[in-house]
């Protein structure tokens, strides 16, 4: 059987999204950092982002579960486990995944996975192999990023990339997934964030603040050919042409990215969901965002043949093929 092909799948069966109430346009922006809204507009397809003030992750992340749940119409007493991919949670312990738990007053198996901006396809496959054990039924799988607090607010190349957001997905099992395969390639320092430093009298700090230092030329090469491929990989495993696609819900890192790759693959515009220009890049979010977005609005029904790929720090690439159940 070809890598990343499954035999026991999941399915989703209800999504919610919570978006910090503060929107920033990219006129606002420019008034903070030498940029403009054409530059960013024409570089990125960005044209706002949200950002938390009050909020914090945990309260994004238990709003987008909320929603998940009723939308599953499951009470939160019948999950048996809370994954929360993030690059960072409010605490360094406990996890998110373990503050969620705690709003949604549920004890069960909880723990949050780090893929960065491919963390949602991860956590896809982490729940996988959790319900093929058989021991449990219900997931949350709840992506929530803040990377309002790891850019630079000062540095023009990062702050203007990146929004906070969080998306919640309910899975069981099912056969609605075919194909997940993740990997991470090795080229972590074209985009890395350094740990909080300690005060440790034993070893030297860093100067970065901590912020994002990213290579950006780098990445988007290595997404521009890494998608394409990995798509193309991940539908010669299931027996499938780009033709029988309905979506390609990729990473909204950049609206240049998913054009690059949407011309390699020889598809139509109509078949790339985009909504970067509302939200910019919230990191683990964007892709069940996305997708709890054209559920909203009907765009997806029984049958689609959906492709989701993530792509991000690592670097990190995960691809996933399924048939909306
Ligand atoms: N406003 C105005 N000018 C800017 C800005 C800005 N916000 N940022 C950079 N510039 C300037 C640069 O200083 C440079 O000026 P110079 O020519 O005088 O030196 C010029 O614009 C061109 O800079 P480049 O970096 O070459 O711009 P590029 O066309 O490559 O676009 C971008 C930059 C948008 C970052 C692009 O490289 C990109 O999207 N890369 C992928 C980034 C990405 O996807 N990151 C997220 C990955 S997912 C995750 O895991 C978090």
């Amino acid at each position: 059987m070809a890598e990343g092909v499954c035999i026991v799948g999941l399915k989703i069966i209800g999504t919610g999204r919570m978006l910090p109430l503060k929107g920033i346009a990219n006129t606002q922006l420019a008034a903070m950092v030498d940029t403009s809204d054409e530059w960013i507009t024409t570089r990125t397809g960005i044209k706002n982002r949200y950002v938390c003030t009050t909020e914090s992750l945990t309260d994004l992340a238990e709003g987008a579960a909320r929603k998940a749940l009723d939308n599953a119409g499951l009470s939160a007493a019948e999950i048996d486990m809370i994954i929360c991919p993030t690059l960072a949670g409010d605490y360094a312990m406990p996890s998110l995944a373990c503050c969620v738990a705690q709003r949604l007053g549920v004890a069960c198996n909880a723990f949050d996975i780090n893929a960065a901006c491919s963390g949602f396809v991860y956590g896809l496959e982490v729940a996988q192999h959790f319900l093929a054990s058989g021991k449990y039924r219900n997931i949350l799988i709840v992506s929530a990023d803040m990377m309002s607090r790891l850019i630079d607010w000062s540095d023009r190349s990062t702050c203007v990339l990146f929004g906070d957001g969080a998306a919640a997905c309910v899975v069981t099992v099912g056969n609605a997934v075919k194909y997940i395969h993740n990997k991470a390639e090795p080229k972590w320092e074209l985009l890395y964030s350094n740990s909080r430093e300690g005060n440790s009298p034993f070893a030297p700090s860093s100067s970065d603040g901590g912020f994002v230092q990213m290579q950006g030329q780098e990445v988007y090469e290595f997404a521009v050919r890494a998608i394409p491929r990995e798509i193309t990989t991940a539908l010669a495993a299931v027996g499938m042409e780009t033709s029988e696609v309905k979506y390609f819900l990729l990473h909204q890192a950049n609206s240049r990215i998913i054009n690059a790759a949407r011309a390699k693959l020889k598809q139509p515009g109509e078949k790339f969901p985009v909504n970067i220009d509302r939200y910019a890049n919230t990191t683990a979010a964007t892709i069940p965002i996305l997708l709890d977005e054209m559920l909203e609005e009907g765009k997806i029904s029984k049958g689609d043949t959906l492709v989701l790929v993530g792509f991000g720090a690592g670097m990190t690439i995960g691809t996933c093929v399924m048939e909306w159940e």
